[in-house]
């Protein structure tokens, strides 16, 4: 049976010019390499400078995309950004990036589940292009988490960092197997009693300021090793695949302790788990397209590579994808 597949055809990502090591952090925070590293696995992270805004980093990232995919801005009919950190209340990030990339035409939307807000765009967009109605479609998720970061919370502001990273998907006949290229299976999930573990005190429409992201740690690093593990069965499930079958693990990049739990109760093997989270920290929305742009540029994902993404984030808001490239 011929189906639509949303094939991956083009990765880029970028980051600020400045990074800052965690020895860097300890002259304005009371904490240590030691202890960062031990509890994280993170040594540094990337940190916007004011004219580093989050439509800024995306569409250097979504430009990056296209040229990897030797396309143009014209060749695109969807742009999702999936962002918590947008330049503006509104107009959206995603029609900044459009403006910036000189799409003129399409749809362009910005989509917010804090850290799972790639999985979510993924598969979203993967529903417009599954079902005919956009033929291109730049995924990108792009943060600024700098911005809203308690500086005096220690317990907070020494896990995040700034970026960004996209990937165009491209809708292409397939046959309805597992051997097709594209987007295989998807599963999306979300729990609002979970709030209060990890939130921004403020909003436009409550505070009237930004806000900063407050997060009970603990709780939050049970729950992601603990409780994630449906999204991904259900993934397999659907695409009748199990672990061993996975080329590639990219997961969220949090901390290494909770990816390294997560693959050993799923049993993958941890060579295949891509980590970057040593080098940029959190990122949010941006951790996993900058992950596999690393490990596509670095030639360890490939085209026809089995790709498991999954992730968890404030709400709660959680998923997993499978994608073979
Ligand atoms: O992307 C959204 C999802 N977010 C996450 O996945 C984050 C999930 N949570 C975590 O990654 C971990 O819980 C943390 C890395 C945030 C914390 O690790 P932990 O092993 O749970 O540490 P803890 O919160 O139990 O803190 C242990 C100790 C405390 O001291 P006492 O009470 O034992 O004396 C903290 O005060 O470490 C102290 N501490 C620090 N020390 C140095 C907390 N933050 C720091 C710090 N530097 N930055």
């Amino acid at each position: 049976m011929t189906v639509l597949r949303s094939v991956v055809v083009g990765t880029g990502s970028a980051l600020p010019a400045r990074c800052v090591t965690n020895d860097e952090l300890t002259r304005t925070v009371d904490t240590s390499d030691e202890w960062i590293v031990q509890r994280t696995g993170i040594r540094q992270r990337y940190l916007a400078d004011a004219s580093e805004t989050t439509s800024v980093l995306g569409t250097r990232a979504a430009q990056a995309a296209l040229d990897a995919a030797g396309l143009t801005a014209a060749d695109i009919d969807l742009l999702i950004c999936a962002t918590s950190t947008p330049d503006h209340t509104f107009p959206s990030t995603a029609t900044q990036i459009q403006a910036a990339l000189g799409m003129q035409g399409g749809v362009a939307f910005d989509l917010q589940a804090v850290c799972a807000g790639f999985v979510y765009a993924v598969t979203t967009a993967d529903k417009f292009l599954s079902t005919g109605s956009a033929k291109r479609a730049l995924v990108v998720g792009a943060e600024t988490f700098s911005r809203i970061l308690d500086w005096e919370d220690r317990t907070t502001c020494v896990l995040f960092g700034d970026g960004a990273g996209a990937i165009v998907l491209e809708a292409r006949d397939g046959e309805g197997t597992t051997a097709d290229r594209g987007v295989l299976s998807a599963s999306l999930r979300s729990d609002g009693r979970h709030r209060e573990k990890l939130y921004v005190d403020g909003g436009p429409g409550s505070t009237g300021t930004t806000g900063h992201l407050r997060m009970t740690g603990k709780e939050v690093f049970r729950f992601a090793v603990g409780s994630v593990t449906d999204v991904i069965a259900d993934a397999f499930r659907v695409a009748g695949i199990v672990a061993n079958d996975l080329d590639w693990f990219v997961p969220h990049q949090a901390n290494r302790r909770i990816i390294e739990a997560s693959a050993d109760k799923l049993g993958i093997a941890r060579e295949k788990v891509v980590l970057t989270v040593d080098r940029h920290g959190n990122t949010s929305a941006a951790s996993i397209p900058l992950a596999l742009d690393v490990a596509c540029r670095d030639g360890r994902i490939r085209a026809g590579d089995l790709v498991m993404i999954e992730a968890i984030g404030g709400g709660f808001t959680w998923g997993a994808a499978l994608i073979r490239w």
